[in-house]
């Protein structure tokens, strides 16, 4: 139930809805999609970047918050370990309990490898989980890979790495196969076909869901999988360290207990970066709809040792961040709703774009919607527009919305807000990471033999823009990806003698960068305290 101090506009946005509903907007062309971005979207406000002194991508602009982290001191010095020594010894090392490492580990294990997963939090305390809206796949009949691929390029603003995006698009029908094999409950039909819908920025209707909790029923999955194979899972344990061989192989990591600090070593012959995104790091203070150790652990491990990143500078700000009542600010409200019908309005009720326009460009024309044109409503935590979900059932059905987005009901519904029948306030929320480390298409660093990396620690799949769903789609195809490889790379692997070396290497850049900072890293987990993290 909202205040008295918001009906005015509701008012606006009820009397509008039939037009609203028969409006079919224009969408932008391109040049006014690039003078868009260009004023509005954080990625292009350039105060709000710093460029790299050290480290493969030396000379790279990225987020303020990120080059912190990235040229930061190691949280041990080599002595602290003791390599000759190790606590655990695997073929395979996956550092993340998410999607990607659970899919990794699962292919690994099936390929013959002994597995180490080891986890900051528990496995599935991951963005995986939080997935909303879907996963794409070209598998109907009016659809194709390539037809997927020219979407997501284009959404991507044609910057993919062409052969990571083949294989994202290839291996799409067989993901959601081998998913629907494992056990996940997909939303089907009367006669066991599975229902597709929309996402922005798609020609097909290609987004498998399972409901509004697509993630959450895929991670469920993965990690029923992961226990039934009795593959060795380490919880609230966190990398913080790589290690490499004498021969500058990736060849385990020092690994930290989250509650007790003691340091481990874990001694691998491949070792797998799943650490998932960046939300927590807050970039530019917005607010996040990622989970809690979402602070770009692995981009930090794999910098450090020598691997390149791609496109650490862009990020996706999801268009429909919860942004009323503050309780839920910043949680993600998915794209679903509006492939389901529903419009975003301004104060005054009027549709100010389609709907369903890539990501980047929804969140931008919110951004200038709420900044110089004036039209947000005030939320009294800063402002928004209004999603206009009672559409949903207007077009659909009453039903609609029980039957599709039940997450979504119950969400607002805890705060008396009752989404079938009252719009809901959004503005942008950080969401996701586009860039992260390089890979070949085998998911290897192209600088560091024998470190794989999966999931959205990866750069270059989607380019400077991700589409909803392909990110679901990226960690089970990576994922699986990097287990195969990885445990193949091991097969034939004899591991050298263990080194910390590169800690000091890059201590000596720090200094002869003249950088000046008390920061440690990795980050793990946000510090929402003032006070010292561990
Ligand atoms: O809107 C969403 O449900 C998010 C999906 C995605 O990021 O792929």
């Amino acid at each position: 139930m909202y205040s008295q101090e918001f009906q005015n506009s509701i008012k606006l946005v009820e009397a509008a809805r039939e037009k609203n509903i028969a409006l079919e907007p224009q969408r932008m062309t391109a040049e006014q999609k690039e003078a868009l971005l260009a004023q509005y979207h954080p990625d292009y406000k350039k105060d709000e970047f710093r460029e790299l002194k050290i480290g493969p991508n030396k000379g790279d602009m990225v987020p303020t918050e990120l080059a912190e982290i990235l040229q930061a001191h190691s949280r041990i010095t080599p002595e602290d370990v003791d390599l000759e020594n190790p606590d655990y010894v695997a073929d395979v090392l996956v550092i993340g309990g998410g999607g990607a490492g659970a899919s990794a580990a699962i292919e690994a294990n099936e390929a013959g490898a002994d597995v180490l997963l080891v986890t900051e939090l528990r496995m599935g305390d991951a963005n995986t989980m939080m997935a909303e809206g879907g996963i794409q796949a070209a598998d109907k009949p009016n659809d194709s890979p390539a037809i997927h691929f020219v979407d997501a390029f284009g959404g991507g603003h044609y910057a993919a790495k062409r052969e990571l995006l083949r294989k994202l698009v290839c291996d799409a029908p067989e993901a959601i196969q081998w998913l629907n094999e494992l056990g996940v409950e997909f939303d089907k039909d009367e006669n066991g076909t599975m229902i597709t819908t929309h996402g922005g920025g798609t020609s097909r209707k290609r987004m498998h869901a399972a409901k509004d909790y697509s993630g959450a029923e895929i991670m469920r999955t993965l990690r029923d999988e992961v226990l039934n194979r009795d593959i060795q899972v380490v919880d609230f344990t966190a990398a913080i360290e790589l290690i490499l061989d004498d021969k500058g192989k990736a060849a385990g990591a020092v690994l930290m207990n989250m509650e007790t600090g003691d340091l481990m070593v874990a001694k691998a012959k491949t070792v797998i970066i799943a650490t998932g995104g960046a939300g927590r790091m807050h970039y530019q203070g917005f607010p996040t709809s990622n989970h809690y150790g979402a602070t770009a652990d692995g981009l930090v491990l794999g910098y450090r040792v020598g691997a390149k990143l791609l496109y650490a500078e862009t990020l996706q700000y999801h268009p429909t961040g919860a942004a009323y009542p503050v309780q839920i600010f910043g949680a993600l409200v998915t794209e679903k709703v509006r492939s389901l019908g529903a419009k975003l309005v301004n104060v005054n009720g009027e549709v100010f774009m389609h709907p369903l326009e890539t990501r980047d460009v929804t969140a931008a024309s919110i951004i200038r919607e709420c900044s110089t044109r004036e039209n947000g409503v005030d939320t009294g935590n800063g402002k928004a527009v209004w999603l206009d979900t009672p559409m949903i059932e207007a077009i659909g059905g009453e039903g609609t919305i029980e039957a599709r987005i039940p997450a979504m009901m119950r969400m607002f519904g805890q705060y008396g807000i009752d989404i079938r029948k009252e719009p809901i306030l959004v503005y942008p929320t950080l969401h996701y990471q586009n860039g992260g480390l390089d890979i070949n298409d085998n998911c290897m660093s192209t600088c560091v033999d024998n470190l794989f990396v999966a999931g959205e620690a990866v750069g270059g799949i989607h380019g400077k823009n991700r589409l909803m769903g392909n990110s679901l789609l990226d960690i089970i195809v990576f994922g699986r990806s990097a287990g195969k490889n990885a445990a193949a790379v091991a097969a034939n692997t004899e591991v050298g003698k263990l080194t910390l070396s590169h800690i000091e290497k890059f201590e000596s850049e720090i200094a002869g960068a003249g950088i000046e900072t008390d920061t440690v890293s990795p980050k793990l987990l946000p510090n929402y305290t003032n006070q010292t993290s561990i």
